[in-house]
């Protein structure tokens, strides 16, 4: 086969160059036609959009033909055309083609007919093939691209904080361990207490659950930071909007108070779909008419709207009400609890119809590290609340005075000796910050409308599953 420089078809489909020799490289879509010509689509992941790559049955032969079947992968050069076609605007007549590697559709478990999501979960390996998954991680490229343009221009340093740590920054017991003891043979001291003395850090390491405590501390020097990195829970909940392992966006700036913080959250959010609007209007054309007929409404929605800002207290009141008039929950509504997701969607979804940035939460269910407001029952705690999702963002103020974090940190038990570090901040040169985190899965969600978070991450991590 003549060897031409390789065209990708996101440009190939874009050129006018009719008349010259072209070739292409991908895996074939779908192959149809009749005795005198075959049509192949051709997906080579850089685009949604197939090529069409016209056979002349008489040049190649019906058992040259035979393996050219879904996934398989060719190499094929050939004349650009004008298509005649409707719905493209190229197509390629073939000149000569290769076969790369075949994909017996006796044993491929992809074919052209559409699979559910859930099966396409059990062969994560090659769902990025579909139509659905490229669109999802092209998506997500963008979306990671955006995000660091965002901090970028605003003059925030992207800051690397440790994925190994000692420390529970969320205080929630979350944490997967990390050791390299023999877990057969594990020494213990008289009190049955494991021995970590011998373990590779010498103490008890974990996979962190946040790299915001890191991420003050670079704030206290720099000004400006944001984070963005793989962050690791064991939590138990197998929800569609959970996973073990997930990436977090974590900006933290020094001198923001947390009205400077809820502007900050907002106008990132918005400039992340702005983005995806602007860059990736095909794929979430196609995730719209597949999945959500109301994908791209539900974007430009949330572009023009100002976010609710509310305090918890009033959060609670409006559930109460609607509770008095008949509205039902599956879990109780009082001052104090947890707000579960349920309840967050109906603020947004249905009271407020609009994002709410719902703000001083009680201190009993928050983090250790928040800001105490006068009140001496309340955090200045925000979670930005998001339809179909609940949260997407959470964060705080944060408390810069060392009595009132220390003191904090012993009643919700966390050791002032596994943060002396993190005190030291408040100890040398403390100034007034802030920060919150992104579940940069809970922002794929809304941007691409898939409803499950397995579904917008490559290798989903969940309990009991961590096939690949
Ligand atoms: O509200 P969270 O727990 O806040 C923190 O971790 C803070 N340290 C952030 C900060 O202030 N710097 O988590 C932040 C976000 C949540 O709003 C949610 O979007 C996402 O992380 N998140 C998860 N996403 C997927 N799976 C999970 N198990 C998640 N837990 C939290
Ligand atoms: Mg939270």
């Amino acid at each position: 086969m003549e060897t031409i420089t390789r065209t990708k078809i996101v440009e190939v489909l874009k050129s006018k160059a009719f008349g010259t020799t072209v070739n292409v490289k991908g895996w074939v879509r779908t192959r149809r036609g009749n005795k005198n010509v075959n049509f192949i689509a051709l997906n080579d992941g850089s685009t949604i959009n197939n090529v069409q790559i016209v056979v002349e049955m008489e040049k190649f032969g019906e058992d040259f033909l035979k393996p050219i079947t879904t996934d398989a992968c060719i190499s094929v050069n050939g004349v650009l055309v004008e298509s005649q076609g409707k719905g493209q605007t190229v197509e390629i007549q073939a000149t000569e083609i290769e076969i790369y590697g075949e994909a017996d559709p006796a044993t491929y478990p992809l074919q052209k007919k559409g699979h559910s999501l859930e099966f396409l979960r059990e062969i994560a390996h090659l769902r990025p093939r579909t139509n659905t998954f490229g669109a999802v991680f092209r998506i997500r490229h963008h979306m990671a691209m955006a995000i660091h343009r965002f901090f970028h221009e605003r003059g925030f340093f992207y800051f690397h904080t440790p994925i190994i740590t000692a420390s529970d920054c969320e205080g929630a017991g979350q944490m997967f361990q990390v050791t390299t003891m023999n877990l057969y043979d594990l020494k213990k001291d008289e009190n049955g207490s494991i021995l970590y003395d011998n373990d590779f850090f010498g103490r008890q390491a974990s996979l962190t659950v946040s790299g915001q405590l890191e991420g003050e501390l670079a704030a206290m020097a720099l000004g400006a930071i944001y984070t963005f990195g793989p962050t690791f829970r064991a939590e138990n909940s197998n929800t569609p909007r959970h996973l073990a392992e997930f990436w977090m966006i974590e900006p933290e700036v020094a001198f923001y108070e947390i009205e400077d913080n809820m502007q900050l959250a907002e106008d990132f959010i918005k400039y992340c779909v702005q983005w995806a609007l602007d860059n990736c209007m095909e794929d979430i054309q196609f995730l719209n008419d597949m999945f959500d007929k109301e994908l791209i409404e539900r974007l430009n929605f949330v572009l023009k709207q100002n976010f609710i800002r509310l305090a918890y207290t009033d959060g609670i009141r409006i559930l109460e009400e609607a509770v008095a008039n008949g509205r039902k929950f599956e879990f109780p509504i009082f001052w104090g609890a947890d707000l579960a997701s349920e309840h967050e969607r109906y603020l947004v979804e249905e009271h407020f119809k609009c994002p709410v940035i719902l703000t001083d939460y009680p201190k009993e269910i928050k983090s250790f590290y928040m800001k105490q407001n006068e009140d001496g029952k309340t955090v200045r705690a925000m979670d930005v609340l998001f339809p179909k999702i609940g949260e997407i963002i959470g964060g705080s103020q944060r408390e810069e005075n060392l009595e009132k974090l220390s003191r904090r940190a012993d009643e919700m038990g966390v050791p002032q000796k596994d943060i002396w570090w993190y005190l030291d901040t408040r100890r040398f040169g403390t100034a007034p910050h802030s920060g919150f985190g992104l579940g940069f899965e809970r922002l794929l969600l809304f941007v691409t409308g898939m409803a499950n978070i397995r579904d917008v991450i490559p290798f989903p991590r969940t309990p009991r599953n961590a096939e690949f």
